[in-house]
């Protein structure tokens, strides 16, 4: 029996927070510690991660298996250079088309299962629009990126909002009257406090209290991760919890946090040189901070060294408190 495959997928409302390129790294660092993994871009239309890996002209994209040009989906996993980590790129000779349906993503999604990997990782584009939401909802386990300043953190929110309502909605698909209800409850850029968890939670009590208990278990079983990004000093990292108050309180869900990424010129720089910054240097204090998410996400300690322009990575499982030894 194979593994499920585990799918990350790096969101957040807002544009321009660092999404693709902590996605690219965190794709990077997977592989070389020994998963197989498949970095693949969803900003259909706007894709431009090939970038981050090197890569100017990707050969294939998805555009290419959507026009039916390509059926193997094997056809698409590009090279880029680290070993156990391929690319499948947003792009392809049709540019133009980010118009991705429902039924687009249901291609997505079965292509998705036919590949062979540990962890596939999903580049979302920006905003809170179904395309988007719909492939963070894809995902076993997500991730929401926000940078410090107020306008991130209130978008990062709506997101959140977004991806919960969504997930709500299409889970009783089957009583368009609810849906109705829980559409209705997430309008776009709504403020924090008209529309929460707990006014949704009221009206099920009131119009469908025997659909009470199933809207109980979506809440709970949805947690998302957060990272925030571009932190230059402990007022920013402060605003990262202000967000994990704002969740609990409104929408009533437990996010993890996973860590954080310092504002950087090595992050800069290592776009400009289209090379991960991890691997450019695994010592430096940003390749540091991702070595934290990726020891969050995967319940390792893990720790990345370079010697002779070769990386060397040790791992240790993580034992959690409640187990005795
Ligand atoms: N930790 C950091 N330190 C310094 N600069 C950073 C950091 N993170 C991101 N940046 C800068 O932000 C820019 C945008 O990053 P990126 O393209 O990953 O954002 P995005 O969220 O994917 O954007 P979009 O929503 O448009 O896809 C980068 O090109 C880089 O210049
Ligand atoms: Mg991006």
């Amino acid at each position: 029996m194979t593994n499920p495959i585990n799918i990350i997928a790096v969101g957040g409302g807002k544009g321009g927070i660092g999404k693709s390129v902590v996605c690219t790294n965190l794709a990077a660092g997977m592989a070389l510690s020994g998963q197989k993994v498949i970095l693949m871009d969803t900003d259909f239309g706007a894709s431009n991660l090939h970038a981050l890996l090197g890569i100017t002209n990707p050969a294939h994209g998805f555009q290419d298996f959507f026009n039916a040009e390509i059926t193997d989906p094997r056809t698409l996993l590009l090279d880029t250079g680290i070993s156990n980590l391929k690319f499948v790129s947003g792009a392809g000779d049709n540019p133009g088309s980010a118009n991705i349906d429902s039924e687009k993503i249901g291609t997505i999604i079965s292509f998705i299962k036919k590949l062979e990997a540990d962890t596939i990782l999903l580049d979302l584009g920006p905003g809170t629009n179904y395309n988007v939401i719909d492939f963070f909802n894809i995902s076993t386990q997500g991730v929401v990126m926000t940078t410090p300043e107020m306008t991130s953190i209130m978008k990062t929110f709506s997101f959140i909002r977004s991806a919960l309502f969504r997930r709500i909605s299409l889970a009783f698909q089957d009583f368009p009257e609810i849906q109705r209800v829980v559409d209705h409850s997430n309008p776009n850029d709504a403020d924090m406090e008209s529309y929460t968890t707990g006014l949704l939670r009221s009206k099920f009590a009131e119009q469908f209290p025997d659909q009470a208990d199933r809207l109980e278990t979506l809440i709970q079983d949805f947690t998302p991760g957060l990272v925030v990004n571009r932190v230059r000093n402990r007022k920013d990292l402060m605003a990262g919890e202000n967000l994990l108050k704002l969740v609990k309180k409104f929408l009533e869900i437990e996010v993890t946090y996973l860590g954080y990424i310092i504002e950087s010129d090595r992050v800069r720089d290592s776009i400009d040189d289209m090379i991960p910054f991890l691997i450019k240097d695994p010592q430096s204090k940003p390749s540091e901070n991702l070595q934290q998410i990726i020891g969050a996400l995967t319940n390792t300690d893990l720790q990345f060294v370079k010697r002779d322009g070769r990386i060397f990575v040790s791992k240790q499982v993580r034992l959690s408190s409640g187990w005795e030894v």
